[in-house]
């Protein structure tokens, strides 16, 4: 029986195979490698698609929200708030900015951060120091200045809850939008749908390959309407330099490659209509898993998202033998994450223990993702579903 893979990129690429080995071409013929036109139209074009003013392309979704928390402000041993169920880059970003990684708790619904919790978190856990005006953290005597709120799976967190609570203890919010390429998020506060990346002072992207809209190699994008965050964001990738060996400032290599650029700039026409076909995918697995709704939990979208699935993740308490099922019936499937990120070795440093962020724990005990991508067929999804439904031991209804 054929294989279903959990991802599966060689139809994109091979579909567009022309447009992509032409930008290939022309930067042989250019021998520009490195900045360039590449770069700024694609810079452009992926701001506009944001609805913002600016976009900067760098090396990679880390550099993009290491650069920006530098960038907005963050110095170091401030701590950032975001939540435990996060790739470990949303922390390695805050840490290598200087930052002290703090979390706050998820919704049990929709996997991203509770807006309550860090409600609760700020009122209960810190205070405002006289002297200083700032806002510290009770048990570690630690200023609080920012928070990152991760757009996980492809869906917005509640931005319009967590934007207020920013204003009102001035936290800077950088959002990771490393999933969530054309996510939209409904502000009743504005009355509008607001793109993923343009609600925060700066949003961080990854193209990682496998993503929404992923390059083919590394590359990462921010994307503000704060020139200043964009200017410094822009010397800071390269090295401090706003004129060539002239260093205002200790910088990094993280350059967004032309190559990358170019490719990125044919994919990104593509992405509406994928984005569109993703949540197609999504819509047919809803339907077709309403049938064993006591064995797995789809993903939920509150009415305030237009989500873009960038993976399709359920939930089961057998998880690990469903998984072991649909692996012997050839269907790929994936975990994101397995282990919350305050109980990972590299942070039992951040001194937390099992119990501290129990929704998120729970979550990381009961995730799946299921495959997911625009080309997925409907009769490969009606197998992901026979196979769940064959091992919830029930008959297909049809
Ligand atoms: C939520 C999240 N943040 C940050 C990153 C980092 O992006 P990159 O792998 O491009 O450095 C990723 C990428 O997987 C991610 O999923």
């Amino acid at each position: 029986m054929k294989k279903i893979p959990f991802l599966e990129l060689v139809t994109p690429h091979v579909e567009l195979e022309e447009q992509l080995v032409s930008v290939f071409r022309s930067a042989l013929k250019t021998a520009g490698f490195v900045g360039g036109p590449m770069v700024e139209e694609f810079e452009r074009e992926f701001a506009e698609f944001c609805g913002v003013q600016f976009c900067v392309g760098v090396a990679s979704g880390t550099d993009a929200l290491r650069f920006a928390l530098i960038a907005a402000g963050v110095q170091r041993g401030d701590t950032v708030l975001t939540v435990p169920n996060t790739f470990a880059a949303t922390t390695e970003a805050i840490s290598q900015a200087g930052g002290w990684p703090d979390f706050v708790d998820i919704d049990g619904r929709t996997y991203n951060m509770d807006p309550q919790k860090l409600q609760d978190y700020l009122e209960t856990q810190c205070h405002v120091d006289r002297a200083t005006g700032r806002l510290l953290n009770e048990n570690t005597g630690r200023p609080v200045t920012a928070i990152v709120p991760v757009h996980l799976y492809g869906q917005t967190a509640d931005m319009d809850r967590i934007l207020e609570l920013a204003e009102r203890y001035r936290l800077i919010v950088i959002e990771d939008a490393c999933q969530a390429h054309g996510a939209e998020y409904f502000s009743r506060k504005e009355n509008r749908w607001r793109k993923a990346g343009s609600m925060g002072r700066a949003a961080a992207f990854s193209f990682y390959p496998g993503k929404n809209l992923g390059a083919c190699g590394e590359a990462g994008a921010v994307t503000t309407n704060d020139e200043s965050i964009a200017e410094r964001i822009r010397m800071l990738r390269d090295h401090g330099q706003a004129q060539k060996y002239y260093h205002d400032l200790e910088g990094y290599n993280g350059r967004l490659d032309s190559i990358q650029a170019g490719l990125l700039r044919v994919k990104l026409q593509h992405l509406v209509e994928w984005n569109r076909m993703r949540r197609e995918v999504a819509a047919g697995y809803h339907q077709l898993f309403r049938p064993v709704a006591e064995i797995i939990t789809p993903p939920y979208e509150p009415s305030s998202c237009n989500a873009v699935y960038h993976l399709y993740v359920v939930r089961s308490k057998l998880r690990e033998a469903l998984r072991m099922h649909l692996a012997e019936a050839g269907i790929g499937t994936g975990i994101h994450y397995p282990v919350a990120l305050h109980l990972q070795k590299a942070y039992l440093g951040l001194g937390h223990k099992q119990g501290d962020f129990p929704i998120a724990e729970k979550v990381a005990a009961e995730v799946l993702s299921l495959p997911m991508y625009p080309q997925l067929r409907p009769e490969e999804q009606q197998r992901v579903a026979e196979e769940v439904l064959h091992f919830s031991g029930r008959a297909v209804a049809m």
